[in-house]
């Protein structure tokens, strides 16, 4: 990992040579003997914006934390201080990624909890800050797509993913950012996708429910920032994680980026309080390249390319 280009206007994103870093503090994650913060295979964050110390102490809630994307952002989290609540619908993975970040010094817990239910929210809010804990971090992350024909589909999959793509964000929201509100502090993240800029036939619900989670967030954010609290969208293009075979979408898995990487990018412009990131370099190019093409036109040649045999 290269480690000079974490440093910003005096700032340690991660490269554990500044003074006050917190990294240095991690018993072997990118501290100054493990510059690589490698371990197993796995790369222990070092903490973006670790100086500011902003979420030191702080409880972040993550949805989807058992796999992908979700993991990785707990994991950065984790290493910028904050405890983690951890939530998703797979208890044992849950509970291996609590075990990990608790022999690494951060406290966490686990609420298991499945989406669909318009319930679940709810049930998530009253175990955490219901139960007294400050949530000061909101990651909705959980998120599925489905590759196919849409005529042909099972209506179940398609709503499933309004519910928890859509749905669940919006319960979520409506029960936490009050509270942020009111104390005039706390970060909220929606993980959108580079799919919310253009419709994309054969993941057309999937396409759509980014675009709901783009824009809620975009409106949002302007309407919460005056209260201290900000939102960031997170645009990820294609990136390693249980996706693509979730989805059963391999005609879409290319130039896919680590989820560690897009989690640190993420979190990195949350901290900053940044409206909007794309991790991939080719997503900032098509998103700023489709405003000046005809919709039809790029939805068409989607629709060749990905058409199912
Ligand atoms: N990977 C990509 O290329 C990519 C690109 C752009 C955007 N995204 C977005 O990134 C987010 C994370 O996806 P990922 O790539 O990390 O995929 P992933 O590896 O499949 O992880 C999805 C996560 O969402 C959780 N989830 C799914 N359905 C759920 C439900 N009904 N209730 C509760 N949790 C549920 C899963 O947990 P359980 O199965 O344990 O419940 C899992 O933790 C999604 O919003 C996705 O749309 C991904």
């Amino acid at each position: 990992m290269a480690t000079e280009r974490f440093h910003s206007r005096g700032i340690c994103f991660g490269c554990c040579r500044m003074p006050g870093c917190l990294a240095r503090n991690w018993p072997d994650g990118g501290g100054p003997g493990n510059q690589s913060g490698e371990q197993g295979g796995i790369r222990y964050p070092n903490g973006a914006m670790a100086k500011t110390n902003a979420l030191s102490g702080k409880w972040a809630l993550v949805t989807g934390a058992s796999a992908g994307i979700g993991t990785a952002l707990a994991r950065e989290l984790a290493g910028c201080g904050a405890r983690l609540l951890l939530t998703a619908r797979r208890r044992d993975r849950l509970e291996a990624l609590a075990a990990e970040l608790a022999a690494r010094g951060t406290e966490t817990r686990i609420v298991t909890a499945d989406l669909n239910d318009p319930e679940a929210p709810r049930q998530i809010y009253e175990a955490t800050e219901g139960a007294g804990l400050t949530v000061d971090v909101l990651v909705n992350n959980a998120g599925l797509g489905q590759f196919g024909a849409f005529h042909a589909a099972p209506a179940e999959q398609e709503l499933s993913q309004v519910r928890v793509n859509c749905e669940a964000v919006v319960r979520l929201s409506r029960l936490f950012v009050p509270r942020m509100v009111e104390r005039r502090r706390g970060w909220v993240m929606v993980v959108a996708s580079t799919a919310s800029f253009q419709p994309i036939p054969y993941l057309s619900t999937y396409a759509a429910t980014k675009v709901f989670d783009r824009f809620f967030a975009l409106g949002l954010a302007a309407e919460v920032a005056r209260f201290g609290v900000t939102v960031t969208t997170l645009c990820p293009g294609p990136t390693e994680s249980e996706f693509f075979a979730v989805a059963r979408a391999s005609a879409f898995r290319r130039n896919v980026q680590p989820a560690n990487v897009v989690a640190a990018r993420a979190v990195e412009a949350m901290m900053r309080g940044r409206r909007i990131v794309i991790p991939p370099l080719d997503g900032r190019f098509t998103a700023f390249l489709v405003r000046f093409l005809p919709t039809g036109l790029i939805t068409g040649a989607i629709e060749r390319i990905a058409r199912p045999q």
